[in-house]
C-alpha cells in the first residue's frame, strides 16, 4: 500500500488536517461500511440465534488476535474492554489494594488511570514522570507502579521495562498513547491497556488489557464473557487465561468496524509515523516551545505563544484540529501515519 493509498482511506484528511488521534483515530471508510452493512444486516435478520452468537463470538476472536498482534502479546493473556479506564480499573480492584497498601505514580497521568487508582483507596504517592523519580518512590508498602508508556500531556516515553526491572514492583502501565502509534514490547510488564478508538482508528468504546499473570488477579467485575460455567449463587468458573476480564458484549457494528480498522495499518505505518513527528517537530521548533522530546513518540506537544483554548479554536476555523491539554499550557497534535506533510504545513502556517 503506497502512502496515497493509506491515506485515501480517511475521508476526514481530504478537508482537515486532522492531528488528533491521540483522542479518537481518523475512520476509515471501510471501518464506516463494516458498521453500516452489520447494522443492516441485524435490522433485516434480527440479533439472535445460535449461528449468530457463534459468529460473533469468533470475530472477538480475530479481535483479540489482532490487538493481541499490535502489542506483540499472545492472544490468552488479552483482555476485551472499552477502554484504557476499564482496563485499568479491572487491574486496581483486582488487586484487592487497601490503605496500608501504596501505589506509585507519575503527575502525568489521565483520569483514566488516577480515577480507578484514587478509588482503590490505596495510599497515592505521585511523583515527577521519570524513570529513576519513580523507582525512588517504591518503598516496601508499594505494591503497584502505575504509569503511562507515553504521557498524554508532554509525549514523552518512559522506560517501562526498565522500571519494571529497577523496582522489582508488578507495573500496571497505560498504553493509550502508546498502543497502534509506536512498536510495544511489553516485555516484563505485568499489565498493559490498549485504547483501540485512539491510534488504532477503530469505533468507540473498543480496547484491550495484557494480563501476563491471570491467575493471581482477581476477576472483580465479572461479564456473561468472564465465565466458563456458573451455578444459582452466581459462583463461577472463571474462563482461562486474561478473557475472564472480558468487559462484555462488545457491539456486532464495533467488531466489525474494529476488525475493519486493523486491516487498514500498513507494515510502514510505525516508521512513517515516527518520520512525520520528526518532522512536524522541525517545523514547529522557533514558532512555538516544542516540549516532547524527540524521537520519544507521535505526539507533538507545545506551549504556544498566547492562550491554548483560543488558539485550538483558532486552528480548528482553518480546518486544523488538534488538542488543549487543560491546565498544563500545552497544545497537542498527534501525527499518524496518514498525516502528510501538507497537514504539518497547514499547523505551521495556523500557528504563524
Ligand atoms: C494516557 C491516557 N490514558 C487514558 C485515556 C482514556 O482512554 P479511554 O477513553 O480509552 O479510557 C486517555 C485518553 O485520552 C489517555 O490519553
Amino acid at each position: 500500500m503506497t502512502f496515497d493509498e493509506a491515506r485515501a482511506q480517511f475521508p476526514v484528511l481530504d478537508a482537515k488536517a486532522y492531528l488528533n488521534a491521540g483522542t479518537n483515530g481518523p475512520l476509515a471508510r471501510a471501518t464506516i461500511e463494516a458498521v453500516n452493512a452489520q447494522n443492516a444486516r441485524d435490522l433485516v435478520d434480527g440479533r439472535s440465534g445460535k449461528a449468530y452468537i457463534e459468529e460473533m463470538l469468533e470475530l472477538r476472536e480475530q479481535v483479540r488476535a489482532g490487538i493481541a498482534g499490535v502489542i506483540g502479546v499472545e492472544p490468552p493473556s488479552l483482555a476485551l474492554t472499552d477502554s484504557t479506564t476499564r482496563g485499568c480499573a479491572a487491574v486496581l480492584a483486582g488487586l484487592g489494594l487497601s490503605d496500608g497498601d501504596e501505589v506509585v505514580t507519575t503527575d502525568q497521568e489521565h483520569f483514566g488511570l488516577t480515577g480507578p487508582l484514587h478509588a482503590t483507596g490505596a495510599r497515592v504517592v505521585v511523583v515527577e514522570a521519570d524513570e529513576e523519580a519513580i523507582a525512588h518512590a517504591v518503598t516496601p508498602r508499594t505494591k503497584l507502579v502505575a504509569t503511562s508508556h507515553i504521557l498524554w500531556t508532554t509525549g514523552r516515553r518512559l522506560d517501562v521495562a526498565r522500571v519494571r526491572e529497577d523496582t522489582g514492583v508488578p507495573i500496571l502501565v497505560d498504553g493509550a498513547q502508546s498502543s497502534g502509534a509506536v512498536r510495544v514490547d511489553v516485555g516484563p510488564v505485568d499489565f498493559y491497556t490498549v485504547s483501540a478508538q485512539k491510534w488504532l482508528c477503530g469505533p468507540e468504546a473498543t480496547g484491550a488489557l495484557y494480563v501476563a499473570d491471570p491467575e493471581r488477579l482477581r476477576v472483580t467485575s465479572p461479564s456473561y464473557l468472564s465465565q466458563d460455567a456458573y451455578e444459582a449463587s452466581g459462583a463461577f468458573v472463571p474462563k482461562e487465561g486474561a478473557k475472564r476480564f472480558d468487559s462484555g458484549w462488545i457491539p456486532s457494528t464495533s467488531v466489525r468496524g474494529l476488525l475493519a480498522a486493523l486491516g487498514t495499518r500498513p507494515e510502514w505505518c510505525y516508521d512513517r509515523a515516527a518520520e512525520t513527528a520528526a518532522r512536524c517537530r522541525e517545523q514547529l521548533e522557533g514558532v512555538v516551545e516544542v516540549v516532547t522530546p524527540p524521537g520519544h513518540s507521535t505526539l507533538v506537544s507545545f506551549r504556544p505563544n498566547g492562550d491554548p483554548a483560543e488558539l485550538v479554536a483558532a486552528l480548528d476555523d482553518r480546518g486544523v484540529v488538534v488538542r488543549e491539554l487543560p491546565g498544563r499550557n500545552l497544545v497537542r497534535a498527534s501525527v499518524g501515519w496518514w498525516t502528510s506533510d501538507g497537514d504539518l504545513q497547514r499547523l505551521r502556517a495556523g500557528l504563524a
